[in-house]
């Protein structure tokens, strides 16, 4: 029988290891499509570090990753490209290239991976990608002249134009003003409604992050610790949780 709802992200017992340092251990968790599914932690717990196993960057020292079932640990290369294909990355910094401008950067993957597409469809649909993230008009401007939550934006637009079903976005609201970061989690939440984009969203702030999430887990000393819907954590009894949520311990300020 076909399973009637398959996860698009699953985590088996996954660890990860470096350098002798355990970074996780034994996370077990699944996204189901048109969640938005946060994961909250101090700076330095290994939230960025559980993105990149996700996008198969890094490998699990143990356990398993698997997107839409697909489990993606030991897949060659190319057969890890075309998984990769159905997510979209909006990394910590945005990790926009310098040296091109804001239209080279969103339209960056498309030319990559779709080679015969006309000059005409890109530019129409870098344009309609920049509108999508309140951006329309800044195609010829350098990343160095955008403010960081500009930058952000631009960084989801370029994840978007390859239009994948599932979204990542590292600390996507750190260092933004309230307007700016109200902006962004908007169209995160946009996203899912329009589309039904499942997303998968990692920050230190719980308040932004209980707005928008539908559930959320929260990691500490390399364990998931406790998941679960806003509500429900709200009134965890766990102490960290507790704590966390309180913003008793609000960890350094995420760089
Ligand atoms: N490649 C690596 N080499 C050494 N240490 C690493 C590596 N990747 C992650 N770490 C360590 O893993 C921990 C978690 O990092 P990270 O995932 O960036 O945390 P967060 O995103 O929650 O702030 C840190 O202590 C970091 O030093
Ligand atoms: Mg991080």
């Amino acid at each position: 029988m076909k399973e009637a709802k398959q996860p698009v992200v699953s985590f088996r017992n996954v660890s990860y290891q470096v350098g002798g340092q355990v970074v996780l251990e034994d996370l077990s968790f699944e996204v189901f499509a048109g969640e938005i599914y946060g994961v909250m932690g101090m700076s330095g717990v290994g939230k960025s570090t559980l993105l990149r196993l996700m996008m198969g960057l890094i490998k699990p020292s143990k356990g398993e990753v698997a997107i839409k079932g697909t489990v993606i640990n030991s897949l060659p290369e190319r057969e890890l490209n075309r998984v990769r294909l159905k997510m979209g990355m909006c990394f910590q910094g945005a990790a926009l290239f310098d040296a091109l401008t804001v239209a080279e950067n969103v339209a960056f993957g498309l030319r990559r991976m779709r080679p015969r597409l006309a000059e005409e469809e890109i530019r129409r649909r870098v344009a309609a990608h920049l509108a999508e993230v309140g951006m329309e008009g800044s195609e010829d401007k350098m990343p160095a002249e955008l403010s960081g939550g500009m930058r952000k934006r631009v960084g989801i637009a370029r994840a978007l134009i390859m239009e994948p079903e599932l979204m990542l976005y590292d600390e996507p609201t750190a260092g933004l003003d309230p307007i700016m970061a109200a902006v962004i989690l908007d169209l995160i939440r946009s996203l899912r409604d329009k589309f039904g984009m499942t997303s998968v969203v990692v920050t230190h702030e719980v308040d932004r992050l209980f707005a928008i999430a539908d559930r959320v887990m929260m990691i500490h000393a390399g364990r998931l610790i406790a998941e679960g819907t806003p509500e429900q954590l709200r009134c965890c009894a766990v102490e960290e949780v507790k704590q966390f949520v309180e913003g008793l311990t609000a960890g350094p300020i995420a760089v």
